[in-house]
Parts: C-alpha cells; structure tokens; sequence
C-alpha cells in the first residue's frame, strides 16, 4: 500500500517539528527553557479561503493488482479462462493441474453457455486408478488465498458433465498438503451446463491457500466460471472489509476510477469499457489491461464503482476513454459511437429505473440513481492531435443532457488559459522530492478566472520515495499545504496511486 492521506499527515507534524528544531538549531536543553511565541492568525474573510469540501478525495486505479488480487474480494485469478483471450486458447494461467499429464489433460475450448466469454475449460480424466485424492485442477488465486479459520467462502461454479461424477472441493495450502476445508459434490450427467453453489468454512488459517477441485472417476468434466469469495465482505457489495476502512478512514470526499492510463489502453482494444463490465459477472468477458499487464475479470466494473463511491461517501468521478490510447486513437470524425456510449453510460448511472440504462442498474440492484456530477474527458490526452476535437464532441453532448455535470479537461489551466471550454482541469505530477517540495508556490500566481485544477494525481515518485520516506512525505506534505492556500482555485487533490499489491509493483509510471 502505498502512503495515504494518514501517514502524509502524521509525517507533517512530525516535519514540522523538524524543521522547527532544525531551524532554532536547538539543543534538549534550550527546549527545556523554552520561550513564549506567538502565533498570529490571520482568519479575515480577505486573506482567508475557505477550503472546499470536495479538497481531499482518492483516485483509484486498476493498477498494480489494487482491484484484482487488491480491494474487489475475488480469490480465483482468470475464473473464466478466458485470461489467454480467445486467440491463444491454451492458456489457463494461473490455473493448474493437480496429477500428472497421463493422468489429468486439460485444455480451453469455446463450448461455454456464455456467448461473451465463450472459453471453458475440458478436463478429461485419464487415470481408471487414480491416486489418493483424485487428479484434477486447482487456482492459486492472486499469489496465494488468504483463507482464514472460521470464515465462510462461497464458492460458485458451472460444471457439464455427460456422466454423473463426485467432485471434490477443497481449500488446502499451497502445496496442497494442509486441508483447510473440503467438501464433495455430485454432478448429475447431463449434456447442460449446471450452477453449482457451495458454501465452505475454513478449520484453520493459511494465507497462501489454492481453492482445488479433483475428482477419482475417468472422464469428461467441463468447468467454467469458477468464482469464490469470502462470504463477509462490505456491506455484501464484494470488498474486502479491512481495506474498505482503510479508505473510510481517509474520508474521501470524491472517487476518481478507474483509471489512469488504465481507461485509455496502450490500444484501444484493451482500454476499459463500461458496457463489458455491468451485468451478471458470470457474463463479463474481462479482459487485459495492456498498460499494467494484467488480466482482470472485471468483477470490480463501472457498477461496483459506482457503489464504492456511494459506501465511502464520496462523490464519484467518471475518467472515461474519448477515443484515445496510447498508440491508437478514433478520429473526431467517427466519434459519434463513442460519445453515445457514454451517454448511455451517464443514463446507466443517472436514469431512472425505467430508462433504457437506468434498468439494467436497477436489475442489478440499485433503483435509485448514483448521483454522478463530474467527468473527466480523457487522461492524459491533451498533446493528442485530435484531443480537441474529440473533447468538444463529448463537451457539448454532455453538456447538453446533463447540464449538470461538470466535465473536467486534460489539459493543464496553471500556466496558460485552457483554448476550449471546461468546468476543471487536470493537473498531474510524479516527481522528485526536492522539485514537489517546491511546487508549494505552484497554484499562488495561476489565474483566478477560467475553470478550477484538480490536482488528480501527484506523488513524489519511487527512485526518491523508496517505499514510503520522511523525505518523500514531507514533500508531499509541503505540496499539499500549497492546495490548502490556493484553494480558492484548486477544487479537488487525490494521490496516486492508492493502492498497490507487494507482489505486483510495476509503477513503471512512477520512475
Ligand atoms: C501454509 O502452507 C505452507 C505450505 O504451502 C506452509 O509452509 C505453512 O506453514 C502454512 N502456514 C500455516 C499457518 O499453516
Ligand atoms: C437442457 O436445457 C434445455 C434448455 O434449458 C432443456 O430443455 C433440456 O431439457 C435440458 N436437458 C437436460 C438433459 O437436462
Ligand atoms: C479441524 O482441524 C483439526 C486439526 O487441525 C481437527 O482436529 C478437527 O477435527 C477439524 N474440525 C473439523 C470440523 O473438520
């Protein structure tokens, strides 16, 4: 986990006492004697700004496995086996066999009920003998599941078998040895594919477990959808408790997702969309995020944003793709689709239960309307040729059906005035330490008319921060109090990023 607002805030005080002394260059025993000071506030409506209440929020992006393998409870990696896409139909990763090749072959094929995620997995069972425990398959989840004595998983799969068949299910650790929780299902032969569900409670603790599922009888089983997940997670909506509070600790007052270069793609065919990511999970194709290398099921998709920002109380932010990735890009042009895609995606989120979009939210739970009151046209895209073009497009359309809305520009206001119209703008920065620290005075001399920043991501970046540094922090720190001053034009401030799993720290971004 990267630092948050906490540790940014305790590290600030703890500076602050270090300069002081630094500055006094004084020893224990001057600070025994110490001196009467006084501190004049200046709290006049002239030389004071109030500090919006939107100031401090997070941004969450799918990077470094934060959403897959991080805050959506998910154990299975790849549940779908759809991971190798549909062109290299071999890959099962992480998924892998229990048994060996003469006794257990598995290989994708595309015989799934599922149309849009039409890989399933054959497991043909070869053995008439097979060893204690059966031969069959097993899924280590994102390195290792965290399965912890006591608590229950549901687990839920779609299994086909022609004949009828006993399957195990099991929790074990990793080398399969320590058996946390098992139980048998039987499947009835029939050439349907049929749900199963089974809940399972774990008798002992092992946080690198693998969910297993082994058979003893020769034949053909097909298996596609495999999910499991803790049955406590917050309030029921599939995140995982612990880091949820984390978050409600920080008191995040807006939520920008999903997305980073995460929702532009290296290529457009791999940017995040919407519309792939609502409905039944079991539906969702998923699909490879180019940018950060990593498959993700989209389990956590525009919905379960959406939702995570209502529980944290936080007002969501919207970064979609306006037709641009990092290597490819639609021209203004042929837009048209694009900009109607997210319309549907703003009535998805805003319409009533009975409008097109408004009902499939209510069918996926949530009558009422998530109260979207800001978007972001793109990220990053400014120096794109064809930014502009494509950026009015969204800006009219949008402003025209919700004239609500305020939609927020990449391109950067602080130093010149922005060339089309938008209520906020982006302002991004990795840095050193010592060049954040000085970046305090950044917002001091920008205009005062035009739209507001919103300082959507900022942190001093790894070559400098390591892991977290006082250094690093104190920086941020200084930086943040620059916010604070100028917050009669910085609307909004979120860190980047917010999330990162040990085992995946790619950062590439943050040098
Ligand atoms: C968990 O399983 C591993 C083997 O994969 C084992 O080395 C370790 O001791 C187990 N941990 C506990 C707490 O039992
Ligand atoms: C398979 O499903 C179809 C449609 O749901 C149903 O009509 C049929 O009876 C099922 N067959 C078996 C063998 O269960
Ligand atoms: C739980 O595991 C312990 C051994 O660790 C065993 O003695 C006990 O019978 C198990 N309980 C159940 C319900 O399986």
């Amino acid at each position: 986990m990267p630092m948050g607002f906490k540790e940014v805030s305790s590290a600030t005080i703890f500076c602050l006492l270090l300069l002081f002394c630094l500055g006094c260059r004084c020893l224990a025993s001057e600070l025994v004697t110490s001196q009467a000071a006084t501190l004049n506030v200046d709290a006049s409506p002239q030389s004071a700004r109030k500090i919006p209440e939107t100031l401090f929020g997070i941004f969450f992006e799918e990077i470094n496995h934060a959403g897959a393998g991080g805050i959506w409870a998910e154990l299975v990696s790849n549940r779908g086996f759809e991971a190798g896409g549909p062109h290299t139909p071999s890959n099962i990763d992480p998924w892998s066999i229990i048994g060996d090749d003469s006794s257990v072959f598995v290989a994708t094929d595309r015989t799934s009920c599922f149309s849009r995620n039409i890989v399933a997995l054959r497991m043909e069972v070869l053995c008439d003998d097979c060893p204690t425990g059966g031969v069959g398959i097993y899924n280590p989840g994102f390195w290792g599941m965290n399965i912890e004595d006591g608590k229950a998983y549901n687990l839920v799969m779609y299994v086909k078998s022609p004949e009828t068949t006993d399957l195990t299910v099991s929790l074990t650790s990793s080398d399969g040895l320590q058996n946390l929780a098992s139980t048998t299902i039987t499947v009835s032969g029939t050439s349907n594919w049929t749900k199963v569900e089974q809940k399972l409670v774990a008798n002992g603790t092992n946080r690198t477990s693998r969910l297993q599922i082994t058979t003893n009888k020769k034949g053909v089983v097909w298996f596609d959808q495999v999910s499991l997940m803790p049955e406590d997670t917050y309030k029921g909506h599939g995140f995982r408790t612990e880091l949820i509070s984390m978050l409600l600790d920080l008191k995040p007052r807006f939520l920008r997702f999903p997305g980073g270069c995460f929702v532009e793609g290296d290529w457009l065919r791999n940017a995040f969309r919407w519309r792939e990511s609502i409905g039944p999970w079991e539906e969702r194709p998923g699909h490879f995020g180019d940018v950060w290398h990593y498959w993700t099921d989209d389990g956590l998709g525009y919905y379960e944003f959406l939702q995570l920002a209502e529980d944290l109380g936080a007002a969501p932010i919207w970064v979609f793709n306006n037709g641009v990735s990092h290597n490819d890009e639609v021209d203004t042009a042929a837009i048209a689709p694009f900009v109607k895609d997210v319309l549907d995606s703003l009535e998805f989120a805003r319409g009533s239960a009975d409008s097109t979009w408004g009902s499939v939210r209510a069918a996926m739970g949530h009558p009422e309307p998530f109260p979207v009151k800001y978007v972001a046209i793109g990220n990053e895209d400014c120096g794109k040729k064809i930014y502009r073009g494509n950026y009015l497009k969204f800006y009219n359309a949008i402003r025209q059906a919700y004239p609500d809305i305020q939609m927020i520009s990449n391109c950067d206001g602080s130093s010149r005035p922005l060339d089309h119209p938008a209520d906020l703008y982006d302002f991004h920065v990795y840095t050193d330490s010592k060049t954040l620290f000085n970046m305090r005075s950044t917002f001091d001399s920008t205009s005062r008319s035009g739209p507001k920043a919103f300082v959507s991501e900022y942190a001093v970046w790894r070559s400098d921060a390591g892991r977290g540094s006082l250094l690093a922090s104190l920086a941020e720190a200084a930086f943040l109090t620059g916010l604070e001053k100028n917050s009669d034009i910085v609307q909004m401030a979120s860190y980047a990023p917010l999330f990162v799993n040990d085992n995946d720290r790619t950062l590439v971004f943050m040098g």
